[in-house]
């Protein structure tokens, strides 16, 4: 049993580590087209399971596509992130190419795999590998729901001062700063956010996980690797090992929250091939606007990748 990550800069190696660490594969193929790094990252990794009790092999090539062959899921984090001042959206014009080349050969190599996008702007290039793959788009994805959803829970756990583990929440839409956090549908080991923090202090928190990204970005000067690389990783473990696990992904939407044709983020089930199911709730008309105003912008960058003609 194989997974492969394509790119091995801050997330994809992170990811590739997550993976190793969980345990539950044999082998995690980590490409680069930088030669040499894939390769000394995997060795560091095989050299830490003994230390942490791990034995996933974590091998690393430099764009050898033959090595991935017969991956069950493969990770696309390859492209270039942001940095102080860019929009995810800026990032358009070179990782469209890049998601597509590594899309092509990866599929190629892997025709049955399931395909988990990382790379920015998200959605678009979720878009982006389901038009290079030519397969169901049940098996092509992206992450950003685990990790936006992720940051609000950590944020309220800061404000709350309770472990983030007995929080539960929903977040819709696109990966930028018009994703939805939903606060009534978020609860503390079951009692109901809005009864704990006062509407315009969560409407702060609501606002600081719009901006989670941004924040990192200014911080550190690139964008955010650790809870992106192991949120993709817990998304190959739920597909992996069949766990139908429900999760906020970037699917592709075909009328389901009223939105057709675009690839954004809601909850859905993922199993052994890949999305299960899309989950539907009723929103309220203010939480529908928001979900409308994120498509709309997700279908404007959508307009941006269909003038760059690659796939005429
Ligand atoms: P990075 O610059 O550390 O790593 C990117 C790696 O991709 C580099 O090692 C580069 O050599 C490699 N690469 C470039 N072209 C390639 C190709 N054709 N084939 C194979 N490898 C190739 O960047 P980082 O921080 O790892 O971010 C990667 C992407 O993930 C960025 O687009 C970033 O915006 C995105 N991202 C998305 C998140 C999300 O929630 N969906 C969260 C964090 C980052
Ligand atoms: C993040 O949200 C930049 O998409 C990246 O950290």
């Amino acid at each position: 049993m194989k997974i492969s990550v394509i790119g091995a800069g801050n997330v994809g190696a992170t990811c590739a580590q997550a993976l190793a660490q969980r345990d539950f594969v044999n082998e995690v193929i980590l490409l680069d087209i930088k030669e040499g790094i894939a390769e000394g990252k995997a060795l560091d990794m095989c050299q830490r399971g003994p230390i942490d009790g791990y034995s996933t092999i974590v091998r690393g090539v430099t764009n050898d596509y033959e090595a991935t062959k017969g991956s069950e899921v493969v990770i696309i984090t390859s492209g270039i992130p942001r940095k102080p001042g860019m929009s995810r959206d800026d990032l358009i014009s070179t990782n469209a190419k890049i998601v597509k080349s590594v899309t092509e050969q990866s599929i190629a190599a892997s025709p049955d795999a399931k395909i988990i996008v990382v790379a920015n702007p998200l959605d678009v290039m979720t878009y982006t590998a389901y038009l290079a793959a030519g397969i169901p788009s049940n098996r092509v994805m992206g992450m950003a729901g685990i990790l936006d959803i992720s940051r609000y829970k950590a944020f309220i756990g800061f404000e709350l001062g309770v472990s983030v583990k007995e929080i539960q929440a929903l977040l819709l839409g696109g990966h930028g700063d018009t994703m939805v956090p939903l606060p009534r549908f978020t609860s503390v080991a079951g009692i109901p956010v809005t009864s704990l923090i006062g509407e315009e202090r969560l409407g702060e928190i609501v606002a600081r996980t719009k901006k989670g990204g941004g924040e990192l970005v200014k911080l550190m000067g690139t964008s955010a690797w650790y809870a992106p690389g192991t949120a993709a990783a817990q998304m190959a473990e739920a597909i992996v090992k069949n766990e139908n696990r429900i999760f906020p992904c970037c699917t592709w939407l075909q009328g389901e929250y009223g939105q057709k044709d675009v690839y954004l983020g809601v909850p859905v089930q993922l199993g052994k091939n890949g999305i299960e199911k899309i989950i539907e709730v009723d929103l309220n008309a203010d939480e529908q606007a928001l979900l409308d105003t994120s498509c709309g912008a997700v279908k404007g960058v959508m307009k941006v990748l269909d003038d760059m003609a690659i796939f005429s």
